[in-house]
């Protein structure tokens, strides 16, 4: 510790064995996340199965030298592992097996996440942040958000930035730009096929991206689906889901809560609708554009321009959001069991 060090950040990880996070817990123990100054403890949730594997990533990170690493808790007890977190990673989720229908995917993820939040909800810190990776995340945040009723419910993220990190570099290789000129590209809604890239608030050097990109059709009939559904393709060709670009876009989703968004610009989140500007269910985790003071807070830009596309699109991702709730009534608190009428298959970006 030097004079100059913030308190130690104790962040908790979930499915902290698996691909993504071998790619995030060495960018967060490097301290290009949280800052140089900002050691941190990694407190890390594994399963019985994984353990080894959890002993062989800790060792990993021992022989890495990292000045900021303050210590590394394993365990498979989330009361064990959840105590007095800061941050909670919750990466780890159940893919979907052959002859699984949606809503046992919901089902069972949802166990996973009632389960975690409780945890927190008991020995976290009073203003932990939870970020949900696992799939379907929209979903997986609303469940954890309802059963963790002394946790503020702004605090539940879903991972969005991916989407919009994706929806930047198509937008960027059409308009032969280099990707850092793309500015304020919101991806709205669910984290699905249904989630709808911005191209109508976004920018390219400093521009409306439609007066830039002056081909609506390609807009509308090509970047929006190939958005959507990059996690698919990359499946396709990985035999995998994304590891690296997905470690990235979390490691960019925190950095943006802890750096002040610079005027004009926003980023992606999916966060409790309550009090949304833009007339989404309020009982939803929906991703919308926002903006940081850097204080890790944020708050919901209220000026996007929505046309009736856009609006339309909304509209669709929200009504699946919807759907998607019904599904896990029995894992909310207090809420009325639903009829679960998922029909279509566009749930996760991967499974189509
Ligand atoms: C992604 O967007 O790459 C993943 O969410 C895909 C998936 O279904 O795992």
């Amino acid at each position: 510790m030097t004079s100059s060090w913030k308190k130690t950040m104790k962040i908790a990880v979930t499915g902290a064995a698996g691909q993504i996070s071998n790619h995030l817990l060495f960018m967060l123990a490097s301290g290009e996340v949280f800052g140089r100054n900002q050691p941190i403890s990694l407190q890390l949730l594994g399963s019985e199965r994984s353990r080894e594997a959890l002993e062989g990533v800790a060792m990993e990170l021992e022989d890495s030298l990292y000045p900021l690493l303050a210590s590394v808790k394993l365990g498979i007890d989330p009361h064990k592992v959840f105590e007095d977190a800061d941050w909670a990673l919750l990466i780890g989720a159940k893919p979907r097996g052959p002859g699984m229908e949606r809503k046992d995917l919901l089902d069972i993820n949802g166990q996973i996440f009632v389960e975690q939040a409780k945890a927190l909800n008991e020995v976290a810190s009073r203003d932990c942040k939870m970020l949900v990776v696992g799939n379907p995340c929209n979903t997986n945040a609303l469940i954890g958000l309802h059963n963790s009723p002394d946790l503020p419910a702004r605090n539940w993220h879903a991972l969005t930035r991916l989407d919009e990190n994706r929806a930047k570099c198509q937008l960027a290789l059409k308009a032969g730009k280099f990707y850092t000129s793309v500015t304020n590209v919101c991806v709205w809604g669910n984290h699905s096929t249904t989630q709808v890239p911005d191209f109508l608030n976004a920018k390219i050097a400093g521009k409306r991206a439609s007066n830039v990109i002056r081909d609506s059709q390609w807009l509308k009939e090509e970047f929006t689906p190939k958005v959507a559904n990059r996690g698919g393709a990359l499946i396709k060709k990985w035999g995998r889901s994304s590891a690296a670009s997905t470690a990235v876009s979390i490691a960019d989703h925190l950095r943006s809560l802890y750096v002040p968004t610079p005027a004009g610009d926003c980023f992606s989140t999916a966060v409790y609708a309550k009090g949304n500007p833009y007339g989404v269910d309020e009982d939803l985790i929906f991703s919308m554009p926002c903006r940081s003071n850097g204080d890790g807070d944020y708050e919901i830009i209220d000026d996007f321009v929505i046309d009736d596309w856009l609006a339309a699109k909304l509209k669709e991702s929200e009504d699946e959001l919807l759907k998607e709730r019904d599904c896990v009534g029995h894992l909310i608190p207090g809420a009325e069991r639903a009829v679960c009428a998922i029909v279509e298959d566009t749930m996760l970006p991967g499974e189509n």
